[in-house]
């Protein structure tokens, strides 16, 4: 009978263990562990570190009446100070007559007093008027079409001849045209508060000035 030999001794040593297996267990938690009423205790006394509750409650308080007082203190200076704007001036000076050219539609104030500046031939009449650049059907501002010789509103497509005329479009009616007089200076003084609608009002010296 033969017995059974055990394994012959390995030579080389045994493999290191993994390092997570040398890292030494956290310490167990000191006394017994903090309840969840604990807890809240010692986040109020965080809180106590900024404010108390009083403290908080008498802040919360001020910023309230201060809020109000400063909407109040609004609402009585807006009544009292009267509100300013800063408009363009109603009244204005655009230069003498001569330095508008015949039969041009000028449209050199357009962009700051919203007219235009229309010299008639000597044909015409020889005089100058000012058109208030407003389509008497919304409100838009027309164009000027120079090739076309017409005023063509953009919005809904009213068209007006150069004196202001509607001949096409919704626009019910002509554009106004401004009250205008020679000042001492020899300058033409435009009155945009002062606007004529009727046609009929067009011959008026201070609505045709004669240059
Ligand atoms: S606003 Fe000019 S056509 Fe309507």
């Amino acid at each position: 009978m033969s017995e059974e030999q055990p394994p012959p001794p390995s030579s080389s040593p045994p493999p290191p263990p993994p390092p997570a297996l040398l890292k030494p267990a956290p310490p167990a938690p000191k006394g017994p562990l903090k309840s969840a009423q604990q807890v809240e205790v010692d986040q109020s006394k965080v809180w106590n570190l900024w404010f108390t509750r009083r403290e908080f409650l008498t802040l919360a308080a001020w910023g309230t009446f201060l809020a109000w007082l400063g909407g109040s203190l609004a609402t009585a200076l807006r009544y009292f100070i009267p509100s300013m704007t800063y408009d363009a001036p109603s009244v204005f000076k655009i230069g003498k007559p001569e330095e508008y050219s015949i039969g041009v539609v000028d449209e050199r104030w357009k962009k700051k007093h919203r007219i235009w500046v229309v010299r008639d031939t000597s044909l015409e009449g020889g005089g100058i008027y000012v058109i208030f650049a407003r389509c008497t059907h919304l409100g838009c501002t027309p164009n000027w079409l120079e090739g076309q010789r017409k005023f063509k509103c953009p919005c809904h497509g009213s068209g007006y001849r150069r004196t202001g005329v509607n001949f096409e479009g919704p626009a019910p009616r002509p554009m106004e045209r401004c009250k205008l007089v020679l000042a001492d200076d020899g300058q033409i003084l435009v009155d945009l508060s002062t606007r004529f609608k009727n046609p009929k009002d067009w011959k008026k010296p201070e609505v045709y000035l004669k240059a």
